[in-house]
């Protein structure tokens, strides 16, 4: 049987999304499925794709642009496939510990695009991260790399589950 093909696209500004839309890369290529780990601006089309799940980092409540132009772009294509969102996320361990509803304006694309799932997951400012916000938090003990290996690995080895099954039930859905 072919694999299914998976799109995990991101919106990150200082990588630390980058490097959790990489972990659910890997877990789903363990998984059995053929995918591909892209930045959301060099997304071109989704239309390859099986499956995407389409994340960003969240700043001042609103993702990254590029993700969010991402969604937009590709809105049509999107509602006709299986998708899941993620955001990334507060610097304490907050997520992990209880799971954070979608800020509004990615509640709004959750329902637009019909997508099957949300998780927050918890983010990074570490001293490497740039900017006036993240050096002050960094100075005042509130930064630290909060993303959580498990956390997401659960997330992703559930979304191939999902698609498994519907795989298991074939073109008829039987
Ligand atoms: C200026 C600034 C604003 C932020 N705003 C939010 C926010 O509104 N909600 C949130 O959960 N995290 C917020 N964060 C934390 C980032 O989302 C987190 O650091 C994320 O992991 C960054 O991802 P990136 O490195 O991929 O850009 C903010 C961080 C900075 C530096």
């Amino acid at each position: 049987m072919t694999k299914q093909r998976i799109l995990v696209a991101y919106g990150s500004k200082h990588g630390a999304t980058a490097g959790i839309a990489k972990e659910i890369g890997r877990v789903l290529d363990e998984e059995g499925f053929a995918t591909e780990v892209l930045p959301a601006a060099e997304v071109t089309t989704v239309a390859d794709f099986d499956a995407v799940v389409l994340g960003s980092a969240l700043y001042m409540n609103r993702w990254q642009r590029d993700a969010l132009q991402c969604a937009h772009r590709h809105a049509d294509e999107l509602a006709r496939r299986p998708v899941w969102l993620f955001s990334s996320g507060p610097i304490d361990s907050s997520a992990e510990q209880q799971e954070i509803p979608p800020v509004a304006q990615v509640a709004e694309e959750l329902e637009r695009l019909g997508a099957r799932g949300h998780v927050t997951f918890g983010g990074s400012v570490t001293a490497e991260t740039p900017g006036f916000v993240a050096r002050s938090m960094v100075r005042h003990d509130k930064g630290g790399d909060f993303r959580s290996p498990e956390h997401i690995r659960r997330w992703a080895r559930q979304i191939g589950a999902e698609l498994h099954t519907h795989e298991d039930r074939g073109p008829n859905g039987n």
